[in-house]
């Protein structure tokens, strides 16, 4: 390792039910090189294993860069082939990100650029700091995001307004994110990882399977006419009747009480 005194690239911690990952290449801003991605790789695979967490936040060490895409020092490096071999890798990291079958939420702060905005963009929901710089700059640089960019900002804002973004290669402070609908929320830098485990605890309260079943329904649905949206969306809540959760809620309901869900 050649960064921050051999600290590991991704940094997994636990807050009670919530798991939290942060890049920790922050010299280099956490840019996307190719040991950063075997770790973040790893992280997520064990991620997925562990039925233990509610909510997943993804965070970055240092106050200039949550990620500055792709370590471009790295990359020039590289020979065309590595190259053509490596862009993939990188948007099946963002896809074994967004695949989590339970709720993600990056937490921006500093230069979310390509790769970095691309893995943020993975994630289901985005709490930006005010001054966060936000952006899918690739066409500077002589490519396009390969990182799932250009359909999951499309997915997100619309055909035109990704265009607008992706042509002219728009850096977006955290406020100027949130307007254009690329993040939830903008916090000062101070309250982030605050206001992302408030959020998390608050996902926290829902039904452990309603939570699943609900990301499910709209990942699965968002792309699919909505006729086919609609049988998704009815696949999802079937199981949910027979769960003991949903009978605790309704005697809660009627005890005056809060559920204590036990996510069966
Ligand atoms: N790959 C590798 N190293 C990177 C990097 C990247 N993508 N982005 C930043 N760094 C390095 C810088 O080279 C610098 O290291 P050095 O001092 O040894 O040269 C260090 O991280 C800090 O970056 P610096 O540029 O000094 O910080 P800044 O606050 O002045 O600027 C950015 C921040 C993000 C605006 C600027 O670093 C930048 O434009 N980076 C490239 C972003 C980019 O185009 N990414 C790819 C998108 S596809």
């Amino acid at each position: 390792m050649e960064d921050a005194l051999m600290q590991p690239a991704v940094l997994v911690e636990r807050r009670g039910g919530t798991l939290l990952l942060t890049l920790n290449r922050p010299d280099r801003l956490n840019a996307l090189s190719l040991e950063l991605v075997q770790a973040f790789e790893a992280a997520l695979t064990a991620a997925a294993d562990d039925g233990s967490w509610r909510v997943c936040l993804l965070a970055a060490a240092g106050d200039k860069g949550f990620c500055a895409g792709a370590d471009l020092k790295e990359r020039a490096t590289m020979s065309e082939e590595q190259v053509r071999q490596f862009v993939p890798r990188l948007q099946a990291l963002a896809s074994q990100l967004s695949s989590l079958d339970r709720p993600t939420i990056a937490l921006v702060q500093g230069a979310a650029l390509g790769g970095g905005l691309e893995l943020a963009l993975a994630c289901d929901l985005r709490i930006a700091a005010e001054e966060a710089t936000l952006g899918l700059t690739e066409v500077q640089l002589g490519i396009i995001p390969g990182a799932g960019g250009t359909q999951r900002l499309t997915r997100l804002v619309g055909v035109a307004k990704a265009k607008e973004l992706i042509f002219m290669a728009r850096r977006l402070t955290g406020a100027e994110a949130v307007a254009e609908g690329v993040a939830n929320a903008v916090v000062p830098r101070a309250a982030l990882l605050e206001t992302g485990l408030a959020w998390a605890e608050r996902i926290a309260l829902g039904a452990p399977l309603a939570i699943v079943a609900a990301k499910r329904a709209i990942d699965e649905g968002a792309a699919l006419p909505l006729a086919e949206g609609l049988a998704v969306e009815r696949a999802c809540y079937a199981p949910l009747v027979e769960t003991t959760d949903r009978v605790e809620a309704l005697n809660a309901f009627r005890e005056k009480r809060l559920p204590r869900f036990e996510g069966r």
